[in-house]
């Protein structure tokens, strides 16, 4: 059976009318473009949907049953018009986001700050490591990604919006805790608390060092940026984190920047997702909030 939705909108106003030139009118068609259709919809289905006796026309058995669904069809029809209205204008709408952890320090603010703009949004929000994120695109369960290095391994389209900036951190007490332009080789003196493995803070710093020829000595690994900045204070050694997870500790001054030749090791946020994928109209309007409204971090 090869019907189309327009048939089956033709006959329905055709049926509900009992009239083809009403119809016609109704439709902005002319009348022989709705017998057409209707002959055509008869053809399709193998039945009579309407018989003519004297003037009048009349529904068959077989087409007061089509009409039924026909109508049906028309409600469904206009049900999802309404529905996707609503999420054009973002009513009722939903945004999925997953982050890396330690977005989690400045993605909650941004957040707040787009619910004031589109308060009818419901946003579910993941917080989570790369590897996770990476699967996530992979499986095309989350609609947005930030995170602070888009994956050479998956087609996404990302977009930066917002620098990242890694510094050095050290209890107030350490001796290069006021020093001027610490040269980068004598951080090989001290020892440093590292991420977990699969971490983009830890890739990111692996890199920078190795790139420099800068052999550090790794202390304890550590899952997680909370458990960084407590260690550091504790004295266990030295922690590279973003800028954006510190803003308490050095309010507190619980923990001071080390200012090393080359740093901050200036890194970017992304928002990722993956290329040629249908965005909601919620997941749009978050890009472009972060396009435009996103204040750039400290
Ligand atoms: P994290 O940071 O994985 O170290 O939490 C995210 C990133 O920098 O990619």
């Amino acid at each position: 059976m090869n019907i189309t939705l327009r048939q089956m909108k033709v006959f329905e106003s055709v049926a509900r009318n009992l009239s083809y030139t009403r119809a016609a009118d109704e439709l902005f068609l002319s009348q022989p473009a709705v017998s057409m259709q209707v002959r055509q919809l008869e053809r399709q289905l193998g039945v009579s949907l309407f018989e003519r006796l004297g003037k009048r026309i009349h529904l068959t058995e077989a087409g007061r049953e089509v009409y039924q669904y026909s109508r049906s069809i028309a409600q469904q029809l206009d049900e999802m018009e309404t529905l996707l209205a609503d999420l054009k204008g973002l009513s009722g709408g939903k945004l999925r986001i997953s982050v890396a952890s330690t977005a989690n320090y400045f993605v909650p603010n941004l957040l707040a700050a787009f619910h004031q703009h589109h308060p009818g949004v419901t946003v579910s929000l993941d917080v989570t490591n790369r590897e996770s994120l990476l699967r996530q695109l992979a499986d095309n369960t989350v609609d947005l990604v930030i995170m602070g290095q888009p994956p050479p391994e998956l087609d996404v389209e990302a977009q930066s919006f917002m620098e990242n900036p890694l510094i050095i951190v050290a209890p107030p007490g350490h001796p290069l805790a006021h020093q001027k332009k610490i040269p980068l080789a004598r951080l090989q003196e001290e020892t440093f608390l590292v991420r977990e493995p699969g971490s983009g803070t830890r890739m990111a710093m692996e890199r920078f060092f190795t790139e420099r020829g800068i052999r550090i000595k790794t202390g304890m690994e550590v899952g997680s940026n909370e458990a960084i900045k407590q260690s550091v204070q504790a004295g266990l050694g030295l922690g590279l984190l973003s800028r954006a997870t510190i803003d308490q500790e050095l309010a507190l001054k619980r923990l001071v920047i080390l200012y090393v030749a080359e740093f901050p090791i200036m890194r970017h946020w992304y928002i990722v997702h993956r290329r040629g994928k249908r965005l909601s109209a919620a997941a749009e309007a978050f890009m472009r909030f972060l396009r435009n409204d996103a204040q750039p971090s400290a």
